[in-house]
This record gives C-alpha cells, structure tokens and sequence, in this order.
C-alpha cells in the first residue's frame, strides 16, 4: 500500500483543523506535519501545541518531520502532542542512535530524513532500527520547490540497502511532488509521498487527492 501524506505547511493556518478534515474525507491516511526551528532550516513553522490542538480531531496518522537542531530535546513533547511517527534529521542530531532509541522506547514509530547533499550510507549503522527514512528532494525549509532530480539515484541506494539486509523500513520522499513525478516515484520503490503545495494548492483539494491516489496505484 502506498502512502500520501499531505503536508500542512501549504495549508491555510487561519483554518487548519478545515483542511485536515478535508484530507481526511478525500482518503489521505497520513498528516505530515513540519516543525521549523528557524536554525536548522531558514524558516519558522510550528511546534507540538499546534500538533496537540489537532489531534483530538483527526484520526490520520501523524508524520511529524522535525526539521529543529537538538531534537533528543523535544521528543517527549511530540510524543505527548500526539505523534505517531517522529523523523529527525541526519544532520541536526549528534547520537542518532540514542535518540532513535529515545523516540522508540515511548511506543512511537522512529525515521531518519536526510537532506539532498547527504549520502544514503551514512544510515548503513542505523538503518536496522528504522521504520522509516525519509529522502528530502528539496533543500528544507519551505514548500513549493522543484524536485532535485538525483533523488531518483538515492531512492535507489537506499532501497538496495534495505533489501540487502531484508528490512521493511520505508522508504518517503518529501519536496517537490507533484501529479506529473508520483508514479515515477512510487515505480522507484517510494511507499510514502509527501505532498504540499500540489494539494493544498490545487483549486479542489480533494479532487487533487484521489488524481495522487490513482497514479499511486500501479
Ligand atoms: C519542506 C518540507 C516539506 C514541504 C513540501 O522543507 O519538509 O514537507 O511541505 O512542500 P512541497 O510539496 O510544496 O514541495
Ligand atoms: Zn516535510
């Protein structure tokens, strides 16, 4: 089953909890959610309250992508907001191992992203406590960017390496997904695609969300 997460940053934040529900009724499973600490990345979106006044009101799984420096910092405060799954980066954590451990202990699901100048075998002693990595196909920090093309080459990295050691860790890619990249993607091996701008942009959102689901189907 592949996977379509709407990501909220593209959605209109003087009326979340409308658009949440809308995604939700168009049969989107996954919410991604993007928290921007104005460090890490060059911009400021929200943090765990936002996430906590949510939650009460969907039942989507919650895909929060901490795009913050010092992450082991806020894992109980996400944990808390209600996350089913907590992504940090690469980048931005000094013992990954720790605070995949930290996150996995509280009973919440536990993924690795990693910016587009990353290479994928900085996971190779990490990826076996994975359940998910997700591959930036943009730089972070903001929606509406065009896809980086050698994301292609990566997905295919990364998906040799869990086959190798027989892993169903999944494989989501975030940035610059749209109607015209998703089959292409999803034929790569992608089990979950994050879409912004391409569904909260488009004039009749739930129609955007089964067109993604049809050519997600293959
Ligand atoms: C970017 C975020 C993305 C963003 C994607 O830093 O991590 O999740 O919302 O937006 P689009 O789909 O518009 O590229
Ligand atoms: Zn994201």
């Amino acid at each position: 089953m592949k996977i379509l997460a709407p990501s909220i940053l593209s959605a209109n934040f003087a009326d979340l909890l409308t658009d949440v529900k809308r995604v939700e009724a168009a049969g989107a499973q996954w919410l991604h959610l993007d928290v921007m600490d104005g460090h890490f990345v060059p911009n400021i979106s929200f943090g765990p309250a936002v996430i906590k006044a949510l939650r009460p009101h969907s039942g989507l799984f919650f895909d929060v992508h901490l795009m913050i420096e010092q992450p082991d910092k806020y894992i109980d405060a996400f944990v808390k907001a209600g996350a089913d799954m907590i992504v940090i980066h690469q980048e931005a954590t000094r013992h990954l191992h720790r605070v995949i451990q930290a996150i996995k202990a509280q009973g919440v699901q536990a993924g690795i992203s990693l910016n587009p100048a990353t290479p994928v075998n900085t996971l190779v002693d990490i990826i076996d406590q994975l359940d998910m990595v997700l591959l930036m196909s943009v730089n972070p920090g903001f929606g509406g960017q065009s896809f980086i093309e050698h994301t292609y080459r990566k997905i295919k990295d990364l998906k040799e390496l869990i086959e190798q050691r027989g892993l169903a860790t999944k494989i989501e890619v975030d940035g610059g997904v749209n109607l015209d990249n998703a089959a292409q993607l999803v034929d790569c091996g992608v089990d979950v695609l994050v879409a912004g701008s391409a569904v909260f942009g488009a004039a009749d959102v739930a129609e955007r969300i089964v067109q993604f689901h049809s050519r997600m189907k293959r």
